[in-house]
Formats: structure tokens, C-alpha cells, sequence
């Protein structure tokens, strides 16, 4: 039985590896004849990968190997070519001027094994044009971007206030409390219902996105070498990993099975009902991507993704505001003076709250919680600036090297909104603020995060004082992150201090 055992975790293994031999060999005498971009130097097969994963913060990693070889380097993510785009004029030649090029998405074995290569996240060419199209269209018509959205904002927001408030000023991790509220807003729009704070399935969900974006990242090197998923024990997360994804779909296949029997062509009230509508329309057309399964894909990426980063970012200005108590200080006299504290802030006061506006962005550029944006590729043999990129090649556009580039900001380590504030004290908005990318496939949410961060941080601001807890002084350290799919906050606990008692 042992034999056995061992027999059936070995030829997988051997399978993989031998096919890899070839396949490396293959690419290795192809790339050979090519002018590729320069790069450290790497083990044929192995790769180094680890140049990325050399520090625990990749920015450093990044900044390193940035500065060594230029705006335009290669890396081997095990045996596979990943071509590094750093610069803010590098990318916009790569990403916008030549985006039609370098828009599809690269085969790797989360697009494959989690995403089945169907969704938004993991789509390349025509159906991720189409779908893309029908979320944002269908998206806009459900309120993304509008101001018709603000009060179902307003109502998630009064929910987290009075979710803090039960803490008594007492200690917490505000996290949870904050990604529940957050992913409520993208909850109505896609499934028409808000889930309690309670709610302990919805709560497991949270935990398993929380995990899924930290196990995740660019330097799992499962990632680069697939075949380690049948290594006996579960090393690098993949058992975890598809578990938790077949929880969440059957979550979510749960609520699109309900939508399906209640479903009425009359009553259009959110992304499901839409996207059935949209299947009922093409049920006769053979190839029609307009499937059960294509619906499960991008609901789950709108789902995770817009929970998730906004969540994120909303965490990580609570946990700056709680160190820097004097920038604190000035958001909340604005905020006071603008809004005072009977009404809660609304999208019309953002043009006067031109200091906290300031502060939100200098929290989107300072913490760049997608520091390595989601990889690219492109279908055909390329040029960029006379090196060759062989079709397949994956390219890793590096969001830090423009958010945190000195010839653009003078001083990026420091944290200084004042840099968004022009001379006459209105908001500045620089083209290389690229938190949420730029070109053809920049952030499919991004009027719709701008929306909630504009609207959560300054309620929470306007109804309490956020401190560390009694007897601890929150360092700058504090705001180390973990980098995973997205860079966030180590877990870190709060003191909310009711403003107005
Ligand atoms: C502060 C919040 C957010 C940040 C910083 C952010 C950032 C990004 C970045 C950098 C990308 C990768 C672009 C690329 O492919 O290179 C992306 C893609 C994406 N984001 Fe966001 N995002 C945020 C919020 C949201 C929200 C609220 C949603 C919900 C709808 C969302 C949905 C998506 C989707 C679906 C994609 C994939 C787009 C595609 O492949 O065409 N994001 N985001």
C-alpha cells in the first residue's frame, strides 16, 4: 500500500518534470537566437525567481533589480520567461500606446485551476472583450460610479459605525468589520442583498478571500513550477487554495440558483438577474459564452476583487491615521468644518475636502496594494524597444517603480498628502498616479472603489478618533505589509474613540 502510495505521487512528478525538460529545451534553443532583455543571471530550468522573493518587502526586490538593469529586464519564473516593465514611460509605451498588443492574459495554473480560464481576471481576446463590454455596461446600470449609489454607501457605511461603536473603545481588529461593510456594496449590486456581520458562512467567505490574496502572489513558486501541487502535504497552499474556491463557488452558485427560480424579466434588479437575461438571449447561438459557468467565473472575480483591495486600502488609512495623529487631526478639522457632524459626508463635499482627498491618495500611492499589477502577455512574437519578446512571454508591469519613483515625486518614502495639493490649494492629479493601472485593462472598479474610499474614510474620520491601544506606540514598522496578491496591513489591533458622546 505504501508503494502504492508513493508510485502515485512519484509518476506525476516524473511526467511533469521530463515534459518540462523538453519543453525548456525547446524554449531555451528558440530564445537562443533571440535579443532578449538583460537580467540576472538564472539556472536553466530552475530560473530566479528568487531574486523577486530575495527580501520579504518586493519592493525592495523590485527597486534592486530596477536599478541594476533598467526599465526593461527578464526574469525566469522557473523555466518560463517574465519580462519586467518598470518606469512610468515604459509602461505607458507598452500598456497604452501599444495596448492592443499586450492586453491578453498568460496560461498559468491559477488562470487554469482556479478561474477554468473563463471570468474577466483570467480571460484573453474576444470573450474578455465581450465580458468586459457587458460588466462595466451592466455594472453602470446598477448605480458603479454614479451618485445613485451613495446612499446604499451611506447605509453599509451607518451599519460599520454602529458595529464599532459596540467595541467600547476597547482594542480590536477592525479588518473584518471593514471588509464586511466594503464588500456589502458590491454585494448589492451583483446579488441584490447585504449579509450580516454575523453571518457566519458569509464571515468564512471573508476569511477565505483574506487568505486566498495572501497565499497567493507573484513569489509562490508554485506558480512557476505547477507540478510540486502533487508533493504529498499541501507545502504550497494549491489543496488549500481549490477547496476555498469550491467553497466560494458553491456560495455563489447557492445565490444564482435562487435568482434562476425567482427569475423575472420584468424585475432587472442586479448582475445575475442581467446576465440571465443575457443567456436567455443567446441560448441558441452553439458558441455563445454567455454560460452558467461563464456567469460563476466573473461574479467571483467581481466578488473577491471588489472586496478585497478596497477593504484593504480602507484599513490601511485607519492604520496610518492612528500613527500619524497630527495628519489626523488635520483631515478631521476639515471634515468638521466642511461637513460638521450631523450629516454624513457625501460625494457633493468631496471638491471642498480637498486636504482628506489629498490624504486618500497619498494612501493609494504609498501603500500600492497591487504593487506588481495582474501579469500580461501577448499572443505573437513582439518588439520592445528592440529586444525580442516571444509570444507567451509573461510581463509584469511594476506599479512601485512609478508610484515610488523620485524624478517623479521628490520624496516617494515620505508621507506628505501635501504633494497632491497645488499652489491654489486645489487637488493635483498627476498622470502617473496609476494605483489602479492604466490602459485597456486598468481596474474594472475603479470608479467604484474611488466612491466607497471617498465615502467610508471621511465618515469614519468625522465619527471617531482612532489611537493605538492604550500603553503601545504604533511605530512606523507597524506599517510594514505582506505581499501577496495584494500588500496589506500584518494584523494589527485599534482603539476607535467616539468623537461626539
Ligand atoms: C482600491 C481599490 C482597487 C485597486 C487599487 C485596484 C487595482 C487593480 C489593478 C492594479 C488591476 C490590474 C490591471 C491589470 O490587468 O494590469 C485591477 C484589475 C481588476 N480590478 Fe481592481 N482595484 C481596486 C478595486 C476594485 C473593485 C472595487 C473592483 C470591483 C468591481 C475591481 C475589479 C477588478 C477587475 C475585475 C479587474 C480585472 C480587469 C481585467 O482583467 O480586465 N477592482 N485592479
Amino acid at each position: 500500500m505504501e508503494f502504492i502510495e508513493h508510485d502515485f505521487y512519484l509518476n506525476p512528478i516524473c511526467i511533469g518534470l521530463i515534459a518540462l525538460l523538453i519543453l525548456t529545451l525547446c524554449m531555451y534553443k528558440r530564445q537562443g537566437r533571440a535579443k532578449l532583455p538583460p537580467g540576472p543571471w538564472h539556472i536553466p530550468f530552475i530560473g530566479n525567481a528568487w531574486e523577486l522573493a530575495a527580501d520579504p518587502d518586493l519592493r525592495k526586490s523590485l527597486r534592486r533589480l530596477h536599478k541594476q538593469y533598467g526599465d526593461i529586464y527578464r526574469l525566469y519564473m522557473g523555466p518560463k520567461l517574465a519580462v519586467v516593465i518598470s518606469g512610468y514611460e515604459a509602461i505607458k509605451e507598452v500598456f497604452v500606446k501599444r495596448g492592443g498588443e499586450f492586453s491578453d492574459r498568460p496560461d498559468s495554473l491559477f488562470s487554469s485551476l482556479i478561474a477554468e480560464n473563463q471570468g474577466i481576471v483570467s480571460t484573453s481576446g474576444d470573450v474578455w472583450k465581450e465580458h468586459r463590454k457587458f460588466t462595466l455596461t451592466t455594472l453602470r446600470n446598477f448605480g458603479f460610479g454614479k451618485t445613485s449609489l451613495e446612499e446604499k454607501i451611506h447605509t453599509e457605511i451607518s451599519i460599520l459605525l454602529s458595529e464599532i461603536t459596540k467595541q467600547n473603545e476597547e482594542p480590536f481588529r477592525i479588518q473584518l468589520l471593514v471588509q464586511t461593510s466594503v464588500s456589502n456594496v458590491i454585494n448589492a449590486m451583483i446579488f441584490g442583498r447585504h449579509f450580516k456581520h454575523d453571518d457566519p458562512k458569509f464571515g468564512k467567505v471573508m476569511a477565505i478571500f483574506d487568505e486566498h490574496f495572501e497565499n497567493n502572489g507573484p513569489n509562490n513558486v508554485v506558480a512557476f513550477f505547477p507540478f510540486l501541487r502533487f508533493l504529498p502535504g499541501d507545502m504550497f497552499h494549491v489543496k488549500k487554495t481549490l477547496r476555498n474556491v469550491k467553497y466560494v463557488e458553491e456560495f455563489i452558485g447557492d445565490l444564482i440558483d435562487k435568482h434562476m427560480e425567482n427569475y423575472d424579466e420584468k424585475k432587472m434588479e442586479d448582475f445575475i438577474d442581467a446576465f440571465l437575461l443575457e443567456m436567455k438571449n443567446h441560448q441558441d447561438q452553439k458558441d455563445s459564452t454567455f454560460t452558467k459557468k461563464q456567469l460563476s467565473k466573473t461574479v467571483l472575480d467581481l466578488f473577491s476583487a471588489g472586496t478585497e483591495t478596497t477593504a484593504t486600502t480602507i484599513t490601511w488609512a485607519l492604520l496610518y491615521l492612528a500613527v500619524k495623529q497630527d495628519i489626523q487631526a488635520r483631515v478631521f478639522h476639515e471634515i468638521n468644518k466642511v461637513v460638521g457632524t450631523d450629516r454624513l459626508p457625501s460625494l457633493q463635499d468631496k471638491r471642498k475636502l480637498v486636504y482628506t482627498e489629498a490624504f486618500i491618495m497619498e494612501i493609494l500611492r504609498s501603500c500600492n496594494i497591487v504593487t506588481v499589477s495582474l501579469p500580461h502577455t501577448c499572443s505573437v512574437d513582439l518588439k520592445i524597444r528592440g529586444f525580442d519578446i516571444p509570444k507567451g512571454t509573461t510581463l509584469l508591469p511594476d506599479i512601485d517603480s512609478v508610484l515610488f519613483d523620485p524624478k517623479i515625486w521628490g520624496d516617494p518614502e515620505e508621507f506628505r498628502p501635501e504633494r497632491f495639493i497645488g499652489e491654489e490649494g486645489t487637488l493635483l492629479k498627476p498622470e502617473e498616479f496609476i494605483p489602479f493601472f492604466t490602459g485597456r485593462r486598468n481596474c474594472v472598479g475603479e470608479s467604484l472603489a474611488r466612491m466607497e474610499l471617498d465615502l467610508f474614510i471621511p465618515a469614519l474620520v468625522q465619527r471617531f478618533e482612532f489611537l493605538p491601544p492604550e500603553g503601545i506606540t504604533l511605530d512606523i514598522k507597524e506599517l510594514d505589509g505582506v505581499f501577496g496578491i495584494t500588500h496589506k496591513p500584518k494584523p494589527f489591533e485599534i482603539r476607535a474613540k467616539l468623537r461626539n458622546k
